[in-house]
């Protein structure tokens, strides 16, 4: 079957990418490596386009007999977007829009969209639940939640099957670790191999629920084959057991050291009824055991 990963030469794109290739698809990989080019992200046998997400026209041609399109490409870091609003509105919610253009004109079954847990912002419960109002904290929050009403108008109005998947904190082989918005998981193990200090920002305290991406490509693979889901549903794929910046350093090991807080949501916790009902997904990779194969793969 033909398959299009958008954002296939990304962190979770390329785990994708991956995974569909060993099932035997035919896979093409959209991605115009505004997120950079890494050899460890590029896998043989996959069709790759270096192609802007929001030129239609080339879509057109890539998407034509695809039945499945995973939507992973966006500019998803939320200091980015607070810094680049315009910028970020434009790829992740136009970007968005022509994607599901392209799919719905090439009679794609269904796409598989990449939501974040940003789209709650600062919520008093926990754990998070999808039926609770969106309340996002940054245009990327709000960029990334306007990509799932998309994704749900275009089931309603086209009939274009579509499925959003929230996903919590997701790290894992292969995410980048540089930059000043990597993600807390990949900057922790290469202060740890430079033998430097891990940057706790704040207390420690806030809490995350960190999500191994084997289990995030085993969601999105589940989504394209559901029969209870197509029709914009949002589901979140998150571990489902918060765990805390100062747990997860003493799982690293090495010294710390804290600094300023950062405008951030403090907890952040998955309720994952709602994929294990109807995905009959859930987490399989633990915090403990995910954090062991990354410092064996990083020699630490
Ligand atoms: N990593 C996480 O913890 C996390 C959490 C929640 C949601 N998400 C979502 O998952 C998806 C993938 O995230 P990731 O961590 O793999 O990010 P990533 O930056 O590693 O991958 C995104 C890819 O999209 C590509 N891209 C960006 N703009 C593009 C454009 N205009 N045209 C074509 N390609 C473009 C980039 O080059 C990059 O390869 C994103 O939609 C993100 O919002 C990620």
């Amino acid at each position: 079957m033909k398959v299009v990963v958008t954002g296939g030469a990304g962190f979770i794109g390329s785990h994708l990418v991956k995974a569909l290739l060993e099932r035997g698809d035919e896979v093409h990989a959209v991605d115009n490596l505004a997120g950079g080019k890494r050899a460890d992200r590029l896998h043989k046998g996959a069709v790759y386009h270096d192609t802007d997400i929001r030129d239609t026209g080339a879509l057109d041609t890539i998407f034509s007999g695809a039945q499945l399109v995973f939507h992973t490409a966006a500019l998803p870091r939320v200091q980015y977007s607070i810094e680049h609003p315009e910028e970020t509105n434009d790829v992740n919610i136009g970007g968005t829009l022509r994607v599901l253009i392209a799919a719905r004109d090439a009679g794609v079954k269904r796409v598989i969209y990449s939501g974040s847990s940003s789209a709650y912002g600062d919520q008093e419960v926990m754990p998070l639940s999808e039926d609770m109002p969106a309340r996002p904290k940054s245009p990327y929050g709000l960029q990334k939640h306007v990509g799932e009403l998309y994704c749900r108008v275009f089931s309603e109005v086209y009939g274009l099957q579509t499925v959003s998947l929230r996903f919590f904190n997701v790290y894992g082989p292969a995410a980048d670790p540089n930059g000043a918005y990597a993600l807390v998981v990949s900057k922790f193990i290469k202060q740890a191999l430079e033998g430097k200090p891990l940057t706790i920002t704040g207390d420690g305290e806030q809490t995350r629920d960190f999500t191994h991406v084997s289990d995030v490509v085993r969601a999105n693979l589940l989504a394209a084959e559901s029969p209870l889901v197509g029709k914009g549903e949002v589901l979140n794929i998150g571990a489902g057991r918060p765990v805390s910046i100062n747990t997860l350093a003493q799982l690293i090991g090495g010294k710390t050291v804290h600094i300023e807080a950062r405008l951030e949501p403090r907890h952040t916790a998955a309720d994952i009824t709602r994929a294990q009902t109807l995905l009959g997904w859930k987490p399989e990779i633990s915090i403990e055991t995910g954090i062991a194969e990354l410092k064996t793969l990083a020699k630490l």
